[in-house]
């Protein structure tokens, strides 16, 4: 049985931590024991006594903890000092960022270190319980629009009051990955109006889906690479982009950047020249600021005001400013990976390098470096359909609308005139009180497709459970052929009240279920 440790994070400014008191009792029923250097959860408000009543030992100092444990857990990657603390064999779980690190991967080699980085789970649904860089996105994304309303000097919300009409705040986020749809979100519930922006077309939807606006480019290309994540646009797709900005700029009160592709510095989409642009007053957020800024006059950590008052927000901790919270879903992925790490539940990790999430994040394995990991072998998001996008401009829609329609409206005669002459031969044969029933079925055949065929997808569900309820039809069809002399008709009969119940009960039990899903609390 192994013994996992967390120390105090030693960056200057790290609040999180790695292990929380709920994290460490579903360890253990790992079959790990826990340790925590005393103090590490302070700056996330989990005190020491919440540690010591989810049975984790608190220890007195880092050294005491890194000697003691057989498996660290981290959210930064060791710094320099914590390195001769690191023990022969020792496993470490943490943001490593390899690709920006080789040199303490050099020196965790040395040590024969196994090294999970959580910065390398691949973007594949199976493993999106252990997303630390989703997570941490996602808190990045809420938190730059509570930093942008902090400084913008207006409300989010249009009002009409008896003071005077305020416009609603126009916000533009540029790049719509897991940081920027949680920005439009947040935005979203305050009452702004959205514009975003990404070089994936599959992203189109959810962005539209949130109620934001998406900015359409007139440029054939796909920005879609893999694992998730965007490839490099080119040259000229950047400068198209950079024109469509030019236009919004002047307009835009709030911009939100978070465009990046892994492993690059971000492009610079928002220069000198499109601040200027800007009206006085208004906030950027760079949220790439510390791979070197989406914005030209980004400074990391830092908030800078320009001479014609905009403001530039740089921060790169914003999940550290929500300790709590981050940490709470920081140690939730970790412990699901040491979930994944553990298959037997006894206590002991197993790096099995044939399955495909923890070979994506093991970085150091048996005294080799083991990034970068193979391609995974599972598309993580399903590509557009089509491969490309070519934007079409609205007079084009209008009249590929138009040709749609016409081609529906032939197929509709055709099937008429089948339908009719189809009506007409067995008219022709059968009896009439037959007929009539006969037309009376086709009818409701053709009202019921109507009207379930319109219906969007999203709302079979909610649909079901109302015509489900529906069945009470049955129960009066059933309840009048019940007074027959005929045994095997009123069994029949039952049978289908029996039924029919079970689908009036259930309708209204997902209605409710469906109803209780959109409300608050
Ligand atoms: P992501 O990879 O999910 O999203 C980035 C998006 O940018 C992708 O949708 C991509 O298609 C898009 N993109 C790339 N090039 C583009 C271009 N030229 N134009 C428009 N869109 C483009 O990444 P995620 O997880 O949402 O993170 C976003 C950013 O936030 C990253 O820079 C990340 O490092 C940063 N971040 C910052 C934090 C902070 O405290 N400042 C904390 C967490 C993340």
């Amino acid at each position: 049985m192994m013994i996992i440790g967390c120390p105090k994070e030693v960056f200057k400014g790290e609040n999180r931590v790695a292990l929380t008191p709920e994290s460490a009792k579903q360890l253990q029923k790992l079959g790990y024991t826990c340790l925590l250097e005393t103090g590490a959860g302070i700056n996330a408000n989990f005190s020491d006594k919440d540690y010591k009543n989810a049975k984790v030992k608190v220890v007195k100092d880092a050294s005491e903890l890194w000697k003691q444990s057989d498996i660290i857990l981290k959210v930064r990657g060791p710094e320099k000092s914590e390195l001769s603390k690191v023990k022969l064999n020792h496993h470490i779980i943490s943001f490593i960022w390899p690709n920006q690190n080789k040199s303490l991967l050099e020196a965790l080699k040395k040590k024969k270190v196994t090294v999970q980085a959580m910065d390398m789970i691949p973007r594949i649904s199976r493993a999106q319980k252990m997303d630390a860089l989703s997570s941490m996105a996602n808190i990045a994304g809420y938190r730059a629009i509570i930093e942008a309303g902090n400084q913008f000097g207006r409300f989010f919300t249009g009002q009409i009051t008896a003071a005077g009409k305020v416009p609603p705040a126009k916000i533009l986020v540029i790049g719509a990955g897991v940081a920027g749809l949680a920005a439009i979100g947040t935005a979203q519930s305050m009452g702004a109006i959205i514009r975003a922006f990404d070089v994936r077309p599959e992203v189109a939807e959810q962005i539209e889906s949130m109620g934001a606006e998406f900015l359409m480019l007139d440029f054939e290309s796909d920005g879609t690479g893999e694992g998730g994540y965007a490839k490099p646009a080119s040259k000229e797709f950047i400068k198209k982009e950079m024109e469509l900005f030019r236009k919004q700029a002047p307009e835009i009160d709030i911009v939100i950047t978070t465009a990046l592709i892994p492993g690059m510095p971000a492009p610079k989409l928002w220069p000198k020249e499109m601040v200027e642009l800007m009206k006085p007053g208004s906030v950027i957020v760079d949220l790439a600021a510390e791979q070197g800024g989406n914005c030209e006059v980004t400074v990391p950590n830092k908030i800078i005001e320009t001479k014609n008052k905009v403001k530039v927000i740089g921060f790169t901790d914003l999940p550290s400013r929500m300790a709590t919270q981050s940490s709470s879903l920081y140690s939730t992925n970790v412990r699901h990976m040491i979930d994944d790490l553990t298959p037997k539940k006894d206590g002991i990790p197993f790096t099995n390098m044939e399955d495909d999430v923890i070979r994506g994040a093991t970085v150091l394995h048996g005294g080799k470096i083991t990034f970068p990991p193979p391609k995974p072998k599972i598309v993580a998001i399903a590509k557009h359909e089509t491969n490309k996008i070519k934007e079409k401009s609205s007079e084009e829609i209008a009249q590929d609308e138009i040709k749609a329609e016409k081609k529906a409206g032939k197929l509709q005669f055709l099937l008429l005139v089948v339908g009719a002459l189809l009506t007409w031969f067995i008219g022709y044969y059968a009896p009439s009180d037959f007929m009539q029933h006969f037309i009376v079925f086709i009818l409701s055949c053709f009202v019921g497709y109507q009207v379930i065929w319109n219906v969007s997808h999203s709302l079979h569900t909610p649909l079901m459970a109302v015509t489900n309820a529906i069945s009470s039809i049955i129960i009066i069809g059933a309840l009048l052929q019940m007074r027959t002399e005929n045994d095997i008709v009123s069994i029949l009969a039952l049978i289908s009240i029996f039924i029919a119940t079970i689908n009036i009960v259930g309708g209204f039990m997902v209605t409710k279920r469906m109803l209780s899903m959109f409300q608050r609390s």
